[in-house]
């Protein structure tokens, strides 16, 4: 079975079951799963369940797809994500972006928990992600292009939507919820990052920096959807921070952030 396939094969199995397709998709980051519960309507799925999607092995990731009704749309929550960091294939990591593509879905919201390394920034902030750096050290459409998905050589000039970020600014706006704005370096954990680093990435550029999200952008932007993308600086990142890290904060954090942050994305989609 192709590659392609195996995504058909997911996202058909979707289609079946849901009758309609969502108007967008979210992916929820660490410690911000609890948004999915605002869902009315809701149909859940565990990704154990659905075929060929991969299911996380590390506590604290939920895995399950919760499509429903939000702000009078249809939608599709992610809670939890695999991450690359436990050893997944690009494929493997990324079949689900592709999944909503080849559902119909051409809207994506891709949020997570990231380390803050701009100066101003403070944990607790919630950051649009207004551009990345792939730091990872992969890229996701390495190897034989299906042009079924995309083009061999995809632009990546506007990869968080121009007019997705538009939506999201307006929405903190018209809710007075504070949103800072900035780019997202990718790493491949899952060690944190050292002060080494995280100042070299501090003048390459890098506002926030995470575990996540550029592999599903990429795929995402493959595809020709319209990416959003919203990070949760649940920590400042090693070097700012004077304590050391750890993920029990990462989680913590997000916890106090939640209700901003499902309002945040529950007006977007509203808009
Ligand atoms: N570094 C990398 N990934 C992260 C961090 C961090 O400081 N915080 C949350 N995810």
């Amino acid at each position: 079975m192709t590659y392609y396939d195996e995504v058909k094969l997911a996202a058909d199995w979707l289609k079946e079951r849901v009758g309609k397709v969502p108007s967008a998709a979210m992916v929820l980051g660490s410690g911000l799963g609890a948004m999915a519960e605002e869902l009315s309507d809701s149909m859940t799925f565990e990704y154990s369940e659905i075929p060929n999607f991969p299911v996380s092995k590390v506590e604290g990731h939920a895995g399950r797809l919760v499509v429903g009704e939000l702000a009078g749309k249809t939608v599709a929550v992610m809670q939890g994500r695999v991450h690359y960091y436990e050893g997944w294939s690009a494929e493997e990591l990324t079949l689900p972006m592709r999944a909503f593509g080849l559902w119909g879905i051409d809207k994506v919201i891709i949020t997570n928990a990231a380390g803050g390394i701009n100066p101003d920034f403070k944990a607790g902030d919630l950051m649009l992600i207004t551009d990345h750096i792939n730091y990872m050290g992969f890229n996701p459409l390495r190897g034989d292009n299906d042009d079924r998905f995309g083009p061999r050589f995809p632009d990546m000039s506007h990869a968080y939507n121009p007019e997705m970020q538009d939506l999201i600014v307006r929405a903190a706006r018209e809710l007075n919820v504070p949103l800072k704005a900035g780019v997202y370096v990718a790493v491949a954990g899952p060690s944190y990052e050292t002060p080494a680093e995280i100042r070299m990435f501090g003048k390459v550029g890098a506002d926030a920096v995470g575990m996540s999200t550029v592999p599903e952008a990429i795929v995402a932007n493959h595809m020709g959807l319209k990416v959003g993308g919203i990070s949760c600086i649940s920590n400042l990142a090693a070097g700012i921070s004077p304590t050391k890290l750890d993920h029990a904060e990462v989680k913590a954090t997000a916890d106090l952030v939640k209700e901003a942050f499902a309002s945040l994305v529950r007006k977007t989609v509203e808009l």
